[in-house]
């Protein structure tokens, strides 16, 4: 008893607030949404790599061990704050093909058609991961590509051992896969924990990236059979677009909120933006006051919810294609101005704007890892194929599964993507233009020291998983696995409804909230965070959320 005192505290006096959830280390902590991903990217920086060059390892063994939303075929934003002081983002987002159009999800009458911005080949933007973490790599990393490709080829080549949850989502797409014979040649049967997965295609495919880099797959025979692949089912991806690919590096869209600073990443994820802005009306009230879970913080956090996503909705697109008010939906005197018209303890409306019938998955569609090393670089990278498995189609002799991000543009406005997020011009159909995406990979200081380093999947949950862990810490002083588990509720406008987790701390709040006149709507758990801490001695801890399946490691 007398040790177990000690022991706690000992963490609570070495560790400011913290309680331990991986331990505290010195040289560098990698969390993700899978194991064996996290450990190959701990080997290479504990083989002298530095964060970027374990994000990459990391990224390319995710798309090994976790098909679902790890990926070689689809997108993801990489911010990234590095030792001297700079802040940076790279964008890889997925690029709609040449030859997209804006109705091209429309039957004669104008109707949305089913399925066919999720489903199978006409579904998938030009693929951006290769491009980006390559990118990263060459410019912020210390490791060639050999090093870093080499655990995800082995793990391919030689195969591993599934965990209970990727047989289970194996399983549950079987008729899906069906469609698709390249899905099946790797993908078909009935999967158990345990198995051994070999990808030899997936293996043959890296190994070209690992000789020839970023040809290795936008060219030569990856491309080739991209290609073929896209003529046999009714895609439009061609070689242009995959020789036009690049990845972009932007600036980090920056925030403070009670004294932290933030950076996230900008247009065209939606993701920065909206962090900012909410953190900006949340910090004109007292939340901490108030108690987390309680109707009240709700009340308020559902207000800044709604006006957040209607202007998501209105004014956000690709930045490259649409002009983005910035600096207006990041003022904090803007976000005091939209919340004008609150009323604490009243419910507001989104019904004067019309939406479609929204439907939604409540699965995981996308991934995040974040990475610190010893030296002071930090890496938050949020990845995604979009849906399970991406539009579910593996490219024949390739290996590798395609996203549908398609879906993340309007097909119509108006008209719900399937997380229920409605848009307008700004997010239209045009050749080569980026979707929206809602991805919010975050790094936060305190002191203009690291503190939290941050991200979720979760489509449009995505941003509100995010604050919520935020305000968790900042605002009811909970420790990283307490604000990580802690449940969850989110409001996008439209449906004007508070979708809230099932196991809600108060038993009583959907009365509560009922009665000042929400719509509530019990949902299953939404987002999967996984996040590294900085203590005020600069030790670092991390934790994997506890709705998924993925780990912490440090050193
Ligand atoms: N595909 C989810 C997102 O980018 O928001």
């Amino acid at each position: 008893m007398k040790r177990f005192v000690f022991l706690i505290l000992f963490l609570i006096s070495s560790s400011g607030n913290l309680l331990p959830q991986t331990g505290f280390y010195e040289n560098g902590v990698v969390s993700s949404a899978n194991e064996i991903a996290s450990q190959v990217g701990i080997d290479i920086l504990k083989n002298g790599g530095n964060a970027i060059d374990a994000a990459v390892g990391t990224g390319f063994a995710l798309a090994v061990v976790y098909p679902q939303a790890g990926n070689i075929g689809g997108g993801g934003f990489m911010v990234i704050h590095l030792s001297d002081g700079r802040n940076t983002s790279i964008d890889y987002r997925e690029k709609a093909p040449l030859r997209a159009y804006r109705e091209m999800y429309l039957d004669q009458q104008g109707d949305v058609i089913m399925n066919l911005s999720t489903l199978g080949n006409l579904a998938s933007g030009v693929p951006g991961s290769v491009a980006g973490m390559l990118y990263a790599l060459e410019k912020y990393g210390t490791k060639e590509k050999e090093e870093v490709l080499k655990y995800s080829f082995e793990l391919a080549e030689n195969g591993f051992h599934i965990n209970r949850q990727l047989a289970d989502n194996l399983n549950s797409y079987q008729k899906d896969f069906q469609n698709f014979s390249g899905t099946m040649e790797v993908f078909g049967g009935n999967f158990k924990e345990g198995d051994l997965l070999i990808q030899k295609d997936l293996a043959k495919t890296l190994k070209r990236i690992i000789d020839k880099g970023k040809d290795g797959f936008y060219g030569n025979e990856t491309a080739a059979l991209l290609v073929d692949e896209m003529i046999n089912s009714n895609g439009i991806i061609s070689y242009d677009d995959l020789a036009g690919y690049e990845a972009k590096e932007r600036n980090v869209i920056e925030g403070t909120y009670r004294g932290y600073k933030i950076i996230s990443m900008g247009p065209p994820s939606s993701g920065g933006i909206s962090l900012v802005y909410l953190l900006n009306i949340l910090e004109n009230f007292d939340l901490n006051k108030n108690g987390y879970g309680s109707a009240d913080n709700i009340n308020i956090m559902t207000e800044a919810m709604r006006r957040v996503y209607a202007d998501r909705s209105e004014f956000m697109g690709d930045a490259d294609f649409v002009s983005v008010p910035f600096d207006i939906l990041t003022n904090k005197n803007y976000a005091v101005k939209r919340m004008s018209d609150f009323k604490e303890g009243v419910a507001g409306s989104s019904r004067d704007v019309k939406h479609g019938d929204a439907y939604y998955r409540e699965s995981d569609q996308t991934t995040h890892y974040s990475v610190a090393d010893k030296y002071g670089n930090l890496v938050s990278v949020t990845t995604t194929l979009n849906d399970v498995f991406g539009n579910k189609v593996v490219v024949k002799g390739a290996g590798f599964f395609l996203n549908n991000e398609m879906d993340d543009f309007v097909s119509k406005p108006g008209a719900p993507n399937i997380y229920g997020l409605v848009g307008n011009e700004a997010n239209s159909i045009q050749p080569g233009k980026r979707m929206l995406s809602s991805m919010t990979p975050a790094i936060i200081f305190k002191n203009d020291k690291p503190f939290l380093i941050l991200g979720s999947p979760g489509g449009g949950r995505i941003i509100t998983t995010v604050l919520q862990t935020l305000v968790n810490i900042i605002d009811f002083n909970m420790s990283l696995q307490e604000a990580v588990d802690a449940p969850r509720f989110h409001h996008q406008w439209l449906p004007d409804e508070i979708q809230i987790e099932k196991n809600y701390t108060d038993g009583n709040i959907t009365d509560q909230l009922e009665k000042i006149g929400y719509s509530v709507r019990i949902i299953n758990d939404f987002g999967r965070v996984d996040a590294v801490q900085f203590t005020e001695d600069g030790k670092m801890t991390g934790y994997s959320d506890r709705r998924g399946s993925g780990k912490a490691i440090g050193y």
